[in-house]
């Protein structure tokens, strides 16, 4: 199976990318960036490093994408993820070796060839602002993908940005709104099964330990290779949901969606009709509503949960620190 990964590459969304490019059933023929947890610029470098890391000598293209929502100014959650997207950490980093694609983002996404209508798939794990720009400018590029599979909203559960709204749809109602109403293949991954549950420290830690690092300290230090930063990246990622929750573990939003991606099986959905509050105190909220021309896509609303953690053992957790 093929697929796009467009992303705005904070911690959890760097988690997806390995899992992806860890999974041997995917192709990952590009990557693209989008603003939202980092200012787009970091995201994209974020990306070309991981995947430099990841496969050093053929990384997939990273192409840059949109630096702003469609409407609303830029928000960014560097409390969540680091002012870089990674925990704070990159300013310890080389640059990457690799370029950007010449492309821009929305060029890339409708300039991937499709051998069939089941052939590539998408996957969307920040703000919806490319897709809707794709959307507006190459519709039948965007009908061409065999499904959308989309990180965002939140259903009967609170919002994570503010009271009511999850952080993707907040930041880009818009675009979210136009997205979900297109009438495309969508299955939506929304916060009710994202937190239901997570990565605790203590998995991480034994797992990191059963690898021979005992160490943990060592890896908490500046380095260079995939095992210190995405350790440092989710110890960030971990200690903001110690501090406002008391969990001590972080939720792995976008590499749910890259599972349901792999294996729809992981997830039950219902058809819905999707609304988007785009402005206002609900700005970002998502709700269902009656059907509007017969167009729904479709929400998650179970979750494999031992199925889950056994795809990020296999495909993350092991390869990197096992
Ligand atoms: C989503 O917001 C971002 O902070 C995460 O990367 C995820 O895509 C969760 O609401
Ligand atoms: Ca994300």
């Amino acid at each position: 199976m093929r697929i796009v990964l467009d992303m705005d590459t904070g911690v959890d969304d760097a988690v997806a990318m390995v899992l992806a490019m860890n999974s041997p059933e995917f192709e990952v023929e590009a990557i693209t960036t989008v603003a939202g947890n980092a200012p787009v610029v970091q995201c994209t470098r974020n990306s070309l490093l991981i995947t430099e890391l990841l496969r050093p000598g053929d990384p997939p293209p990273v192409a840059h994408g949109a630096c702003e929502p469609l409407v609303q100014p830029l928000i960014i959650a560097p409390e969540v993820h680091g002012h870089d997207g990674l925990g704070g950490l990159l300013d310890s980093l080389p640059t990457p070796h690799h370029a950007a694609d010449t492309r821009p983002a929305v060029e890339l996404i409708a300039a991937i060839p499709h051998d069939g209508p089941d052939d590539v798939s998408l996957v969307a794990s920040g703000p919806l602002t490319n897709l809707a720009i794709a959307l507006r400018t190459d519709p039948t590029a965007m009908a061409a993908y065999r499904r959308i599979v989309i990180m965002g909203g939140a259903f009967d559960v609170p919002g994570n940005t503010g009271p009511v709204a999850e952080f993707n749809f907040y930041v880009d109602p818009d675009a979210a709104s136009e997205v979900l109403n297109s009438g495309l293949d969508i299955t939506i991954i929304p916060l009710d099964v994202t937190m239901s549950t997570a990565l605790t420290r203590d998995a991480l830690e034994s797992l990191v330990r059963s690898g021979g690092r005992t160490d943990t300290q060592a890896l908490a230090k500046p380095g260079r290779n995939l095992a210190a930063i995405l350790y440092r990246a989710l110890d960030y990622y971990m200690s903001f949901q110690e501090d406002e929750s008391g969990l001590n573990g972080g939720f792995m939003h976008d590499a749910l969606a890259v599972s349901a991606a792999l294996f729809p099986s992981i997830i039950t959905t219902r058809p819905a009709s999707v609304e988007v509050v785009t402005s206002g105190p609900a700005r970002g909220r998502s709700l269902v509503r009656p059907a509007v021309n017969g167009r729904t896509v479709n929400i998650a609303v179970g979750l494999d949960e031992s199925m889950f953690h056994e795809i990020l053992e296999e495909r993350v957790l092991q390869p990197v620190w096992g």
